[in-house]
Parts: C-alpha cells; sequence; structure tokens
C-alpha cells in the first residue's frame, strides 16, 4: 500500500510541477491504442496493481491532450488545482451517498456551505434561494428548463407537454451554447421550440431580434416562457445583454435563465464581476466549477431564485428512501440526480486554500493575459473579431482569406508539432476563426509570445506555399 500511495503521490507531484516540459498533444491513433488494450488488457489473467497503475500513468501521460498545460489554450477545460485532485482522492475513498442528507450529513453540508457563499456571490438571497452540484453545464440547463416549465405551466408536471395549451417556446442567441438543442429533444418540447435569436455584430444575443421573434410567435399562437442570456458564449466569450434581458423577462413575466456556464467565475473578481451586471436579476444561472473554477470534471453547478420550483420539479417519493427531517437537505428531492458522488468538495478545498482573493488573482490574470494575447495579435498582423473583457479571442489573419486556407489546415499544421492546442470555430454559424482562450493557470506572457509566434510562421509559410 505504502508503495502504491507513493506512486500516486510521486506522479500527481510530478504531473503539476512538470507538466510544462511534456508534449500537450498528443501523436497517437486510434488503432494504436485499441490494439495496446486488445493485446495487454484481456482481462484473462488479474494485474498487480502497481504495475496496473504505472501502466495507466504512462498510457495517460502520452497518449492524452493536456489541458493543464501552459500552451492549451482551449475549450474551456481547465488546469487543476492539487487541491482539487486531493478532493476527488478523497471522495472516492469515503464514497458518501450525497443523494440523502442522513448518508451524507458532513458532505451534503460542504456543498451547501459552499453553493451558499456562491449564491450572494451571484446577487442572490442564500436565505430565499437555492443551489444545487450537477454533472456539469448541460445537466445545469436542463435543470433550468424543467424548473422554468414546472413553475411557469402547472399543468406540466402532471400532464407533461402534451397538457399545455399552446406549444412553450424558449429563446437563445444563435452563439448559445448546443446543449439547448438536446435538451429541446429531451424535454419533449422538441427542437424547433429552441428559437434561435440572430446575434449582432459582436456576436451577442439582438434585442430587436428578440422582439420581433417573440410579438410573431405569439401572433402564430405559441407561448413563448423562458429567455437565455449567456455570460460568456463558448465561441466568442461575449456576454449578452442581460441587463435588457432581464429587464424584457421582467415586462412578460418569462424566465430568465443566465448560462455562466464558464464566464460565471469572473464573479470571483471585483474587476470583473460588473461585467456579469444583469446577472442578479435572473431566475435561475448555470455555473460550472469544472471551467474557470479551475477544478477538476465534473462539477457544475444550478442556482435558482425559486427554490419551491425546484423542489416541484424533481419532487418524487419512494417507500424505500429515507423520510425527509424539518432543515436536512435530501439533493435527491431537488436535482435530476439520484446517487450522487461528492462533487463540491474540490471547490470546497480550492476555494478554501485559495481564498476569495487567491481565485481573484488567478482569474484577473487570464483575463489579462487575453488582453496580452490580442495585443500581440494585432501586433503581428491578426485581426481579432470578437470584443470581450473575458479571456477568449477570436481571429484571423487577412492572408488566410487572400490565399483561400482554412483554419482546419492551420489547426493541422500547429497540432502536427504538438507544442500548442487551440481550436477554430464559425462565429454566427459562418465567419471562420481561430480561436484561443487562456484555460490554464499556468499560461503566462512567453507561452502566449510563443503561440502567436509560431501561428504566424504557419500562416506565412502556409500562405506563401498556396501563393507559388
Ligand atoms: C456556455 C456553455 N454552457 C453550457 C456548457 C455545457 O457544459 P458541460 O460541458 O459542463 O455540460 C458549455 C460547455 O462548454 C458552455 O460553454
Amino acid at each position: 500500500m505504502n508503495d502504491l500511495l507513493r506512486q500516486l503521490a510521486d506522479e500527481i507531484e510530478d504531473y503539476s510541477e512538470n507538466i510544462a516540459s511534456i508534449k500537450p498533444v498528443p501523436q497517437v491513433s486510434l488503432e494504436e491504442i485499441k490494439s495496446y488494450l486488445n493485446k495487454n488488457y484481456s482481462f484473462e489473467t488479474p494485474i498487480n496493481l502497481r504495475e496496473l497503475s504505472g501502466d495507466v500513468i504512462r498510457v495517460m501521460r502520452n497518449w492524452s491532450l493536456h489541458a493543464g498545460h501552459p500552451n492549451y489554450f482551449g475549450l474551456f477545460v481547465p488546469g487543476t488545482k492539487t487541491a482539487s485532485v486531493i478532493a476527488d482522492a478523497l471522495v472516492a475513498l469515503y464514497n458518501p451517498q450525497l443523494g440523502t442528507w442522513s448518508h451524507s450529513p458532513v458532505s451534503t453540508e460542504i456543498e451547501r456551505h459552499t453553493l451558499r457563499f456562491l449564491l450572494e456571490k451571484f446577487g442572490y438571497d442564500p436565505n430565499s434561494s437555492c443551489g444545487s452540484f450537477t454533472t456539469g453545464g448541460t445537466e445545469a440547463n436542463l435543470s433550468a428548463v424543467l424548473t422554468a416549465l414546472t413553475d411557469k405551466f402547472p399543468e406540466y408536471c402532471d400532464g407533461g407537454v402534451r397538457a399545455l395549451l399552446r406549444p412553450p417556446l424558449i429563446y437563445v442567441s444563435e452563439e448559445a451554447h448546443h446543449s439547448f438543442i438536446k435538451i429541446g429533444q429531451v424535454t419533449g418540447l422538441g427542437h424547433t421550440a429552441v428559437r434561435n435569436v440572430p446575434a449582432d455584430d459582436n456576436f451577442r444575443l439582438d434585442m430587436t431580434e428578440l422582439r420581433k421573434m417573440v410579438e410573431s410567435d405569439i401572433r402564430d399562437g405559441f407561448e413563448p416562457f423562458m429567455v437565455v442570456g449567456t455570460a460568456g458564449t463558448t465561441s466568442a466569450g461575449v456576454i449578452d445583454p442581460l441587463i435588457d434581458i432581464a429587464e424584457f423577462c421582467r415586462e412578460r413575466n418569462f424566465w430568465f435563465h443566465c448560462d455562466a456556464a464558464w464566464g460565471g467565475a469572473a464573479v470571483m473578481s471585483p474587476q470583473l464581476a460588473g461585467a456579469l451586471k444583469g446577472i442578479e436579476q435572473s431566475d435561475s444561472i448555470t455555473c460550472d466549477a469544472h471551467k474557470w473554477f479551475s477544478v477538476s470534471m465534473s462539477a457544475g453547478m444550478f442556482f435558482c431564485r425559486h427554490p419551491q420550483a425546484v423542489s416541484k420539479t424533481f419532487q418524487a417519493s419512494a417507500a424505500y428512501m429515507p423520510a425527509s427531517q424539518t432543515g436536512k437537505v435530501d439533493s435527491f428531492r431537488n436535482t435530476l440526480q439520484c446517487s450522487r458522488r461528492f462533487i463540491g468538495l474540490k471547490l470546497f478545498m480550492t476555494l478554501a486554500e485559495l481564498g476569495e482573493k487567491g481565485y481573484a488573482t488567478m482569474i484577473e490574470k487570464q483575463a489579462e493575459l487575453g488582453e496580452f494575447l490580442r495585443l500581440e495579435l494585432i501586433e503581428k498582423g491578426f485581426e481579432i473579431l470578437n470584443q470581450t473583457p473575458l479571456p477568449v479571442v477570436c481571429f484571423t489573419h487577412p492572408a488566410l482569406a487572400e490565399s483561400g486556407l482554412s483554419t482546419a489546415e492551420v489547426l493541422r499544421e500547429l497540432y502536427s508539432k504538438r507544442e500548442f492546442w487551440i481550436s477554430d470555430t464559425k462565429l454566427k454559424n459562418k465567419i471562420p476563426a481561430l480561436r484561443a482562450c487562456i484555460s490554464s493557470f499556468r499560461t503566462d506572457e512567453n507561452t502566449v509570445r510563443e503561440l502567436v509566434r509560431t501561428l504566424q510562421l504557419i500562416v506565412s509559410k502556409k500562405a506563401a506555399v498556396s501563393r507559388i
């Protein structure tokens, strides 16, 4: 056991401290992985645990995309703080069942304590609102839609969507996260019940278009009931006009959900929190700890101003479950999940270790690096396509359009070098863009300079070749 634990501790220490010295981008084929597994893991003969752990460490190191690497500028997958790694190990060891208070007294209260702290940060009254940990942003967004349906349509709980008089509609920007497509499907509302509102020139939900669409849908016999504002869109990291959406929803008695899955962490920074103004007027919020809060997956959060609607949405009783006790929250009554991992410990421990100020410093440093990246790109002839105080930068280079080079070709060349990882996207589903997000707290100015230099070389080399 000692040996095994030493091996694990050594790996945690070495990986965390020396991650910069390994290649962030793997070079391995699907066939290579499959044949390795087939050859070594037929499960016929037991394998010694130390040897087994050693092999898992080796393949994970060699054949993973290392998102915690300073050179990963990716899709909101963070580097993980050590407190979060330790928390996850302790959770696996004690394995408390978070579904009921009786099985997890201290774990449930640690989660509630952490959620109350964040409820306050988001401007909700923790005494009259509620929060829960989810598997991620998708489950939190789903919880929001289910709760809004329950709250706005009393007949929905028992009769489902078929009991509703008119077809209900949700409005999201065309730049909103694709979880809402799935949510349309799984709630039984259908894909067409999720209306895509065009975004404006800075990729934010366009209020004029929203108003027009709602008017026209009502005239056509539909029943709009919910608007989603995103705080930190997945492609461009921009923040929808939250104050205007809040006002519009108040006028119309619609549910206002704010999807702050990534950008919500800005609430920790006195400098950046102002960018989220309007979020405090929402009916519900999605915020993922496993994104900008830099804890390991998976850890989402759902916050709601209407605890009774949440309880009604997820109510279920069964003779075999422990009876409810006053003041003691059984989370199976307030969330979609039943058996649930102690998700909140990693955020609790990371918050406690860094302190509020430590978090603010980490997040502000990443936002400053985003600005530094913009300036470096401009200096090297790239064009910035989005505007946001948050560290997502969408960009292109005139040479791409001139020489007919696609962003995919640039990425292919970049990945083949195995030194950096950025992504590409299409803004408003049509404007091709390279996309870099400051995702790792390990990234610094040198990393940013090196990334831009590498991209500049790739673009100029590719453009020269295509001109020949
Ligand atoms: C804005 C936004 N909302 C929701 C999600 C979904 O979160 P998850 O992947 O944790 O389900 C994402 C994921 O990137 C996102 O960017």
